[in-house]
């Protein structure tokens, strides 16, 4: 891949994982961006240069059920990076299975309109609970405890990872899977298929989609753990993983809580 000719569709720039990356790209400068947001206002919030026309950025808009949006946002581009998500443990949430359908569906027809057609590389951001490895080194009970805290995003994750797996001559798919996600300075991200760690920042973790989508080495690659060198201080992320785990149940499982925890403002740690 050569920096330059190189043109990186984006899905999820306004969420945190996606303004990592976004933010690490433009500061690149070399790559061709395509960027699918459902509110350019809460983009330009974020990034504010984008308001300004650009040869090199092109923003799509839409409802992510759009299809003609994610044509238009997928066609051109050699990569997507997928950043999409929903971290709360809500019944019933679809985003991930939904997204997976329609890009499916998007570059069917990129595919059916273009006869020299190559498959896309997408960049996805999965979990380290959806890797059997990365899960069975946990104990047992604190694996129980995490899966069924985020049973529902867990469902959505799985179903949509089934969805783009099944289109083997559409997508060639990389799933990138973090521990427990914080909001801290970098530390280095640390990429391995055998091991991560019990955290990572979302800076560490922008930093290793735009190593794994910019560099041809990670081209075989089908799955990869993603944490931050210094994520494996159990003293300072146990009691993370521990509050996350508590609202994750009373959230998925206790009703009125989570209409409770938006009218407080409610997070957890
Ligand atoms: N939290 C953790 O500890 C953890 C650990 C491992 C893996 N993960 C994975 O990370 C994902 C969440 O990543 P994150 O923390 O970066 O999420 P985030 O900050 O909540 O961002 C989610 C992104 O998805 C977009 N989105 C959500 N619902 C949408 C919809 N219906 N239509 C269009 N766009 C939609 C959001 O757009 P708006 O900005 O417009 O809302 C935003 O850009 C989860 O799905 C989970 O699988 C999380």
């Amino acid at each position: 891949m050569q920096p330059g000719n190189n043109t990186i569709a984006l899905l999820g720039a306004t969420g945190k994982t996606g303004r990592s990356v976004l933010r690490l790209l433009l500061e690149d400068g070399t790559h061709n961006l395509q960027i699918y947001v459902r509110s350019k206002q809460k983009l330009f919030g974020l990034f504010p240069q984008l308001s300004a026309a650009s040869q090199n950025v092109k923003i799509y808009e839409g409802a992510i059920s759009d299809l003609s949006v994610l044509i238009s946002c997928l066609s051109g581009a050699n990569t997507a990076i997928v950043t999409l998500g929903e971290n709360e443990n809500l019944r019933g949430i679809s985003i991930l299975q939904d997204s997976a359908r329609n890009i499916v569906a998007a570059v069917e027809e990129l595919r059916r309109r273009d006869s020299s057609f190559k498959k896309l590389r997408l960049v996805y951001l999965s979990s380290s609970s959806k890797n059997e490895r990365f899960a069975a080194a946990r104990p047992w009970l604190a694996n129980w405890f995490i899966q069924t805290a985020f049973y529902y995003p867990y469902q959505d994750l799985a179903k949509a990872q089934d969805i783009l797996l099944a289109a083997p001559s559409l997508l060639s798919v990389l799933l990138v899977q973090p521990p427990v996600l914080v909001e801290e300075p970098p530390s280095g991200s640390k990429l391995s298929t055998e091991h991560v760690n019990l955290a990572c920042s979302y800076e560490d973790l922008g930093a290793a989609f735009v190593e794994l989508a910019c560099h041809d080495q990670y081209g075989d690659l089908k799955a990869i753990g993603v944490s931050s060198k210094g994520g494996n201080a159990s003293l300072k992320y146990t009691p993370v993983i521990v509050s996350r785990i508590v609202f994750g149940f009373l959230t998925g499982y206790v009703p009125g809580f989570w209409a409770l925890r938006q009218k407080l403002g409610l997070d957890s740690l």
